[in-house]
C-alpha cells in the first residue's frame, strides 16, 4: 500500500461555504410554521443529512411524523427548499469560507486531486454561484447516490471517481454524520466544528482559518505509518 496523500475530499455546506447556516434558518422557518420547537443543537443533528430525512426527524422532535400524508410530506420539504433556495440566490465567490481557497490552491501546488462530496441536491448551484465548479475534479452529489452520511458510500464514490484508493484520500467535513461516513470509508478525516461533537476525526479545527496544508499532510503522513 502505497503511504502517499493524492486526494482531498470536501463536504460543501459549513466547510467550503456557509450554506449550513442557510439550511438551519429555513428548518427554523418551517418548524416555526408547524409549531415545532427547534433549536440550534437539534440542528447539529441535522447537519449531513438528506432534505426528507431531516424533515423526518423534525418531526418527531413533536411525535408528527404520522400526521401527514407522504404528499404531504413533499410539500412540507419542497417549502423548506423554496426558503433555503431565496437564501441562497445572493451566494458570491466571496461567500467562499475564509482560508479554503488558499487550502485549495496549496492542495493543488502539491498535485493534489480534490473532490467534492455532498448530499445536497443544490450542491451543483451552489458550486457554480461560488465560481468553484471547475477547481474540482469531480463533484458527487445527491442524485448518484443511494445512501446518504452517514454511509460512506458518497465519499467511496467521490474517490472512485477520482481513481483513488480511500486510504490516500483526506476528507474535511462540519458534520458529524459527515465525519462518520469517512471513517466509515477508510479515510482521514479533519474536522472543523466543535471538538467533542467531532471527536471521532483524526484533526480537529474550529474553523476553516486554521486549515493548514502541511500541518493536515503531516498528520495524515504520521497516522498513516502508524
Ligand atoms: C447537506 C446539509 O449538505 O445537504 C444538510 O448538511 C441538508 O443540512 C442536505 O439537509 C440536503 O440538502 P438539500 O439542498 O438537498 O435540501
Ligand atoms: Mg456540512
Amino acid at each position: 500500500m502505497e503511504k502517499q496523500l493524492k486526494a482531498i475530499i470536501f463536504d460543501l455546506d459549513g466547510v467550503i461555504t456557509d450554506t449550513a447556516e442557510y439550511h438551519f434558518l429555513a428548518w427554523q422557518t418551517l418548524s416555526e410554521e408547524l409549531g415545532i420547537p427547534f433549536t440550534r443543537q437539534f440542528n447539529e443533528e441535522l447537519k449531513g443529512i438528506s432534505r426528507m430525512e431531516s424533515l423526518e426527524k423534525i418531526l418527531a422532535l413533536s411525535r408528527k411524523q404520522n400526521e401527514f400524508t407522504e404528499k404531504e410530506k413533499e410539500n412540507l420539504a419542497a417549502r423548506k427548499n423554496s426558503l433555503y433556495c431565496r437564501l441562497i440566490e445572493k451566494i458570491t465567490p466571496k461567500d467562499i469560507l475564509p482560508g479554503i481557497s488558499e487550502f485549495i490552491a496549496a492542495s493543488k501546488l502539491h498535485n493534489i486531486k480534490i473532490g467534492l462530496a455532498s448530499v445536497s441536491k443544490n450542491a451543483f448551484t451552489v458550486m457554480r454561484r461560488l465560481e468553484l465548479l471547475n477547481e474540482f475534479d469531480t463533484i458527487v452529489d445527491a442524485k448518484t447516490i443511494k445512501n446518504g452520511k452517514p454511509d460512506p458510500e458518497i465519499f467511496m464514490r467521490a474517490a472512485e471517481q477520482l481513481g483513488v484508493n480511500p486510504v490516500n484520500c483526506i476528507g474535511i467535513e462540519d458534520a458529524e454524520a459527515g465525519v462518520t461516513a469517512i471513517k466509515a470509508a477508510g479515510m482521514f478525516a479533519v474536522g472543523i466544528g466543535d471538538q467533542q461533537r467531532l471527536a471521532q476525526a483524526d484533526l480537529i479545527y474550529h474553523v476553516t482559518t486554521e486549515l493548514r496544508f502541511d500541518e493536515i499532510l503531516n498528520a495524515f503522513v504520521k497516522k498513516l505509518n502508524q
